[in-house]
């Protein structure tokens, strides 16, 4: 038999929170199926136009199954079917969607043995593959849904799940290319204790607006001193989307990830909507291909 999962798109850093915080879309998903095998060992075949690879020791779902594979006594397979509904390389999650969903499915066919903590360790194997570094924010909001901080990677994985207040997420993809692996070469190895101190004084001011449903706090803690300043160079457009996004009246918003899609955080649907296409307004411009999204969190 096989089970079936939805994986959603997730915003992480949110701003501020780089690396540490993560934010689950209900849309776009990547539809996933998975089907036990006697067969050791996992296949997998795309049913999207994408041209991701197929040998599992290069795929982040391949990967994030054949983590959970070791930590499995029998002599079982996993065929995989991946329909991606979040395009690779938009900066909205997608590969973290691809490794949760393969690991939740697998997980469902095994009675659930692993919890969702180990299930993360999982994925961030897979994960890894598409980014070169270890990090769960992507990750975290796909596999607990709504708000998540991932508090620490090391000694203990430890994320703390969260509410999100009603919002509506205006994204735009600029059809350009930021690899999560570039955009993270040139990021500085030291921050000054004096930017450290506003970084963190957001963070925290992020997470106070996220739990009081406090929006004025949300807008005014948004901002990233360390790590947009260092990426703004691979997202032309990034100042302009921005300006044009708070007179559409947004609550903020910054770089989705590690890019190229900016997101921007709303009260209503109707907002969203014309933020949605004030962001698109400045690519069209730029002669830039892009697709936009509005959706509810
Ligand atoms: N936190 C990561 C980064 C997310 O900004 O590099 C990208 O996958």
């Amino acid at each position: 038999h096989s089970v079936l999962v939805h994986s959603p798109a997730t915003l992480s850093n949110l701003g501020c929170g780089f690396d540490v915080l993560g934010l689950a879309l209900q849309a776009p998903y990547d539809a996933i199926r998975v089907t036990q095998t006697a067969q050791p060992g996992v296949r997998i075949r795309h049913l999207d136009p994408y041209d991701l690879p197929t040998d599992p020791a290069r795929n982040v779902a391949g990967v994030a199954l054949l983590a959970l594979l070791r930590a499995v006594p029998e002599a079982i397979g996993f065929e995989v079917e991946i329909t991606k509904g979040i395009r690779p390389g938009s900066g909205v999650g997608s590969s973290a969607a691809s490794a949760v969903g393969s690991v939740v499915a697998a997980n469902a066919l095994l009675g659930n043995r692993f919890t969702k903590m180990q299930l993360v360790e999982f994925a961030m194997a897979g994960e890894a593959v598409a980014s070169g570094a270890r990090h769960a924010d992507n990750i975290a909001p796909a596999m607990f849904g709504g708000f998540t901080l991932v508090r620490a990677l090391e000694p203990t994985l430890d994320i703390v799940a969260l509410a999100a207040p009603p919002l509506w997420v205006a994204v735009v993809h600029p059809q350009i290319e930021v690899k999560t692996i570039e955009a993270r070469k040139v990021l500085p190895a030291t921050v000054p204790l004096g930017l450290a101190v506003q970084q963190w004084a957001n963070v925290a001011g992020l997470v106070a607006g996220f739990l009081t449903a406090d929006y004025d706090l949300i807008g005014r803690s948004l901002a990233d001193y360390i790590v947009e300043p260092a990426r703004q160079a691979l997202i032309p457009g990034l100042a302009e989307a921005r300006a044009r996004a708070l007179a559409a009246g947004a609550i903020g918003g910054g770089i989705s990830g590690s890019g190229p899609s900016i997101f921007m955080l709303n009260k209503t649907e109707a907002i969203a909507q014309s933020v949605g296409a004030a962001l698109g307004s400045v690519f069209a411009e730029l002669g830039v291909a892009y697709n936009t999204y509005v959706g509810p969190v």
